[in-house]
């Protein structure tokens, strides 16, 4: 019997995975520039970690969370996002002390989310991001949203925009939350199970539903910004005069809320708007500013501020900036052997050419002329070398440019010169 992949999961196989370690090595040479170490934490949590910091109102906790009871009986969970289990470390290795601030941090990995699959919507994808640790300055919050920005115009993503807005300090989003307990109460006999929970747990999670009869109502809710203290609006006004002034558009949207509890500060996302007949994935990456976050959790008082991006909506709307099929390249040499003694020979050619820095494929059989041709081809090889019996009795390689059909025999002893400048010329000629 077949066994399908699991629901929600997808494979990522060779032009595809190259995408991803494309998307990957320019994100981790932009986050060393900025000074951003790596950090690698365990996929599984203790659920409280997430009850806590994601929040109990949230959809991520309330519905999509991977947990399940392990041999010794504790709640164990499937990390749904990166920035907790950043912190937790950094709390469980006191990774503050005696360390020059802000710490920052840069990660790359899986995570769960248990959501109805559709375009962009996985229930196993991969994040990419970064968390900055103990600044207060705004320009922490510029740093982040701009090295985001950096990257995808990096990838060749044109377009992006980018909304921002502030969900206040304490006192500011106190006072909203009393006034969307108010205005929400009036209404909740006609809204969803959900919002009856939101309503007692976090009422802002209630602007995040997406049931249509209780969008119509959140049309009318009270706005944050009526609810901004002057010290959030200054905050924000100049988070948006410094990206600015670097030449990077904001738009400010007042209905962005995120769906994570640990914000308070400037929240932020990155929207790539879809071409016709392309699925619209939604918010490609987003963060936000958490004042509290770290000491909630049982470390020191340092404030933070990271993003995350979703690596499959990423390369899902750079597939046309980074070419629609990203060929794997070939090898540079395939090594035929046209008899049995040739393999042995083959083995330790490639060997002494890999040592060299190139890329040398062979398969373990005799073969003809005609059957390795096929198999170079195939396999995208820039040259095919062929061993046989004349070939070992001269001590010499027969090599062919696949791609000018030129054909000539080296010296053994020539190998290694011969092969480099073969590519160098092969190269060469590309570029001519
Ligand atoms: P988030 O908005 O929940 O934020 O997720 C960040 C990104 O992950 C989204 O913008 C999206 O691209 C991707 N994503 C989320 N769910 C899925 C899914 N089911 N399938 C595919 N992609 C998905 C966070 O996770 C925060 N930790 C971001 C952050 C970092 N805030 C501060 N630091």
């Amino acid at each position: 019997m077949e066994i399908n992949p699991v629901k929600g999961t997808h494979d990522i196989l060779e032009d595809e995975s190259r995408k991803y370690y494309e998307v990957e090595s320019l994100f981790r040479s932009l986050a060393f520039l900025y000074g951003y170490k790596e950090i690698r934490t365990p996929i599984i949590e203790h659920t409280p970690l997430f009850l806590r910091s994601v929040g109990e109102g949230s959809d991520i906790v309330n519905k999509e969370m991977y947990t399940f009871d392990d041999k010794g009986g504790r709640s164990i969970t499937l990390r749904p996002e990166m920035t907790a289990g950043v912190l937790r470390s950094i709390t469980s290795n006191k990774a503050y002390v005696n360390k020059e601030l802000p710490l920052r941090y840069f990660y790359n990995g899986p995570c769960f989310r248990y959501e109805r699959p559709q375009a962009g919507r996985y229930r196993q994808f991969h994040q990419l991001g970064v968390e900055l640790l103990g600044s207060t300055s705004y320009l922490a919050d510029v740093e982040v949203i701009t090295l985001g920005y950096k990257l995808l115009s990096n990838i060749g993503l044109k377009n992006v925009k980018i909304k921002i807005n502030s969900l206040g300090d304490d006192e500011s989003r106190a006072n909203y939350k009393v006034a969307l307990k108010e205005y929400f109460t009036k209404h909740i006999d006609s809204m969803c199970e959900d919002c009856h929970h939101r309503l007692e747990v976090n009422p802002l999670r209630i602007l995040d539903c997406k049931v249509p009869s209780d969008i119509e109502i959140v049309k009318d809710a009270p706005r944050m910004s009526d609810y901004l203290s002057e010290a959030s609006k200054d905050r924000l006004n100049k988070v948006i005069d410094a990206l600015t002034s670097l030449g990077i558009e904001v738009e400010r949207d007042e209905n962005l809320v995120r769906g994570l509890d640990y914000y308070t500060g400037v929240v932020f996302e990155y929207h790539i708007t879809p071409k016709e007949g392309e699925n619209d994935v939604g918010a490609i990456g987003g963060g936000g500013h958490y004042a509290k976050l770290l000491k909630e959790l049982g470390g020191p008082d340092l404030e933070g501020v990271g993003l995350s991006f979703g690596e499959e909506r990423l390369i899902y709307v750079s597939k046309e900036a980074m070419g629609e099929s990203y060929n794997y390249e070939g090898p540079d040499f395939y090594f035929a052997s046209l008899c049995e003694e040739a393999l042995s020979k083959n083995l330790s050619y490639s060997e002494y050419l890999r040592n060299a820095g190139l890329h040398i494929e062979t398969n373990y059989e005799v073969k003809s002329v005609k059957s390795a041709l096929k198999s170079a081809l195939k396999l995208n090889a820039k040259f095919i070398a062929f061993v046989g019996e004349d070939e070992i009795k001269n001590k010499v390689i027969t090599i062919k440019n696949l791609k000018s059909q030129v054909q000539q025999t080296i010296k053994v002893e020539n190998l290694y010169r011969n092969a480099l400048e073969l590519i160098d010329n092969y190269y060469k000629d590309l570029n001519n």
